[in-house]
């Protein structure tokens, strides 16, 4: 394979801000027809060097050449012009608009100067019938699954002239099936030629289909492998520099019955269009993990026990009161917390500071007229960006600086800082890397030693099973079974989550 050209080269590629770098002298290299990863934990330095070859960064010192020229992009839209793609790690599109106007965004087919609808969604409707997507052009795309808007993003990113398609965390979404759709039109493009830069912390993903992988540690290039030669253990080591935390032992409930005295209890709890006749006791210093696949009602389920949403009939207990969650607000003056897997909704202020961030939540429980006296907000923020390990330890950066991994800790941190005794926790580990996932698990574990109450959901079956002392399965907007976590294993639970519905066939 060296004897072929790269299609795309960085060399000595530095990009710094302010007096850090992000980048330093990184060398990468990229083959038309390969599908390569790039790997490091949060704050590495991927997205960066993602920017830097997609005109979305200068680089302060270095080289980019595309098939041996050198290039250097004044915008995304000149990479897109010379054939490179990008799905940024935070999708930007509109839900106001069309599936067709989002696909054809920027680059409209015209007739006589008009911008026409008729033509495009028919371009729209051949791109996705190209990629074997089921999906209406025609229809309003905040209609659709958060995993439907990704694989539109990338359908967006693929034009005929295409050499290059990066994809960030393009699977932090996706269910298995979603997965499965996605490599299989990845594998398509390779077949065509293009050239592939694919980033996720997922390993399992990493190694299915990634042929070569670059690593940075610390803004710097570690080294490129071949994926088949390279161990995963080494690949983690490489990554971390050390090896992964030990996951922590804990003595687990070995029945169905929550341990200790529930402190929440929902009793038929329904809501509309959404979780239908939930039974759940959750014990004091229990962790409940949630295992469903993506729609099966995971979400629905955490917006109904924690104010979000209305109920449409059942009951919530907490401690014995029957209470009305009829509000987030309300929810959390009972001290049960929800923390969305929608990081851009609920998500950071990006040009306030990691302390203010973090503190955000507490200072608008207590009230801003009972202003936290300014030392022992820091204290507090300082205390948990050492918890949750956030990167670069410093209170007084604006949040948006930091990488996207670390600012969902900041996320984590927020409310953790509330000190909830009910906290329920909706993908908390998506988008953070190998390692500091097995830290935050081990937090989890630690705050229910420590007498608080967690719902976990998410949609890695193996994490629910480490971290639960029971599992709830969700399937179909109902709680199908709820199972002691040390009678199941991933294919047991894999087995109730993926069931077809009683209804079906
Ligand atoms: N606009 C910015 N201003 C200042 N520093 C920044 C800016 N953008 C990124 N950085 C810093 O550059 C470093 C690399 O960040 P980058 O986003 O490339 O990491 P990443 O490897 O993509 O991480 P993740 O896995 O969390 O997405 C981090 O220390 C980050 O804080
Ligand atoms: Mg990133």
């Amino acid at each position: 394979m060296d004897e072929v050209r790269p299609l795309l080269e960085l060399t000595g590629a530095t990009v710094r801000f302010g007096a850090d770098a992000a980048l330093s002298r990184v060398d990468f290299r990229l083959f038309p027809g390969e599908v390569h990863s790039l790997m490091g934990e949060n704050g590495a330095g991927k997205s960066t060097l993602i920017k830097a070859i997609t005109g979305a960064l200068r680089l302060d010192e270095g080289t980019l050449t595309l098939a041996g020229d050198r290039v250097e992009f004044a915008d995304p839209h000149a990479a897109q012009r010379a054939g490179i793609s990008t799905v940024y790690q935070e999708v930007e599109l509109l839900p106001n608009m069309t599936v067709a106007e989002n696909i054809c965004l920027g680059r409209e087919p015209r007739r006589g100067g008009v911008i026409s609808t008729r033509l495009m969604n028919a371009r729209a409707a051949a791109l996705l019938a190209d990629l074997g997507l089921e999906v209406d052009p025609a229809s309003l795309l905040g209609g659709h699954s958060v995993a439907v808007q990704q694989l539109v993003a990338i359908a967006r990113a693929i034009s005929a002239d295409l050499r290059v398609l990066v994809l960030d965390e393009p699977t932090s979404s996706l269910d298995l099936d979603e997965v499965a759709e996605l490599f299989r039109i990845i594998r398509e493009l390779k077949s065509r030629g293009v050239a592939i830069l694919f980033v996720s912390h997922f390993l399992d993903q990493v190694y299915e289909i990634c042929d070569r992988v670059t690593v940075l540690r610390d803004g710097a290039l570690v080294g490129e492998y071949l994926t088949h030669e390279l161990l995963r253990i080494d690949l983690v080591q490489k990554m971390l520099g050390r090896g992964v935390a030990e996951v922590r032992a804990r003595g687990r409930a070995v029945d169905d019955a929550p341990a200790g005295e529930a402190v929440l209890r929902a009793r038929g709890v329904s809501s509309a269009r959404g979780i239908q006749d939930a039974d759940l006791d959750l014990g004091e210093g229990e962790v409940l993990g949630v295992a469903g696949l993506l729609g099966s009602g995971r979400t629905s389920l955490a917006r109904a026990l924690t104010g979000v949403t209305r109920l449409e009939s059942g009951v919530i207990r907490i401690e014995d009161a029957d209470v009305h969650l009829d509000s987030p607000r309300r929810a959390m003056s009972l001290g049960v917390v929800y923390s969305s897997e929608d990081r851009r909704r609920d998500g950071i202020v990006a040009e306030l500071s990691v302390l203010d961030n973090i503190t955000l939540a507490l200072q608008s429980e207590q009230g801003m007229l009972r202003q936290i006296p300014a030392a022992r907000r820091r204290d507090l923020a300082a205390s948990w960006v050492e918890a949750l390990d956030i990167r670069p330890p410093d209170l007084d950066r604006p949040a948006g600086t930091l990488s996207g991994g670390n600012q969902q800790k900041v996320l984590l941190a927020r409310l953790l800082a509330l000190s909830p005794r009910v906290l329920v926790l909706d993908e908390p580990t998506r988008g953070i890397d190998v390692g500091a996932k097995v830290e935050i698990q081990n937090l989890v574990a630690e705050l229910a030693e420590n007498g608080m109450s967690v719902v976990f959901i998410s949609a890695e079956l193996e994490e629910v099973l480490r971290v639960g002392d029971r599992v709830a399965v969700v399937r179909d907007g109902r709680i199908t079974d709820t199972v002691a976590a040390a009678d199941l294993t991933a294919d047991s639970l894999l087995a109730l989550v993926a069931q077809p519905g009683e209804d079906e066939g």
